[in-house]
């Protein structure tokens, strides 16, 4: 990718000093970056099977701000000097590899609702560490700030939902819950996911 691309000051493009945190703190940020980029590809192609315009509008504004989450972590890992690499092993990869592929509205809805309670707990555990470096502070809270929506959005349409088929709703989210708690404690020993105790 160009650096053009990249939203770094013009003197951060062209040094390369050392990494300034941990390893294991960029191979996490990576994680967090794959991760948002998976889950708004998900969400965009359920966008293009949609007909219904505020869906279609929500699933689009979502999937957009997920896509934009990971050029975010894209930018902070830049601007730490850390390495980006291709991670396919993902939050959703995992969740696949349990579940099966979401292939019905319900399913994304589910899978996304399970996601994004998880990874909110995460990133705010990992904010409220002490000495994290200012840079990943930012675009934690940035991050932050945005799924306030996506958890309010999900909420309400899983409640619309359960009004017409709760057993089916509940089944939905329940399947995935279960693969949650498997895929958290994976991914804490893998990348040091946050979770509480
Ligand atoms: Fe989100």
């Amino acid at each position: 990718m160009s650096n053009d691309a990249l939203n770094l000051p013009v003197k951060a493009r062209d040094r390369a000093p050392a990494c300034v945190v941990s390893d294991a703190e960029v191979s996490l940020l990576n994680f967090y970056r794959a991760s948002a980029l998976h889950g708004g590809l998900i969400l965009g192609q359920m966008a293009r099977r949609s007909c219904e315009p505020e869906l279609i509008a929500r699933l689009t504004r979502h999937s957009a701000e997920e896509m934009l989450h990971s050029l975010w972590w894209t930018e902070t890992i830049a601007r730490l000097s850390g390495c980006t690499k291709a991670v396919t092993d993902t939050y959703h990869s995992r969740c696949v590899e349990i579940v099966g592929t979401p292939i019905s509205l319900l399913e994304v809805i589910a899978l996304t609702s399970v996601f994004e309670h998880r990874i909110c707990e995460c990133l705010q555990l990992h904010l409220n560490e002490p000495d994290v470096h200012p840079i990943v502070v930012a675009t934690l809270r940035r991050v932050l700030a945005d799924e306030r929506w996506h958890l309010r959005w999900i909420g309400e349409w899983l409640m619309e939902e359960r009004k017409i088929n709760a057993q089916k709703v509940s089944s939905a989210v329940g399947r995935y819950a279960i693969a949650d708690r498997e895929i958290c404690e994976a991914l804490s020993a893998a990348y040091g996911l946050r979770k509480s105790a």
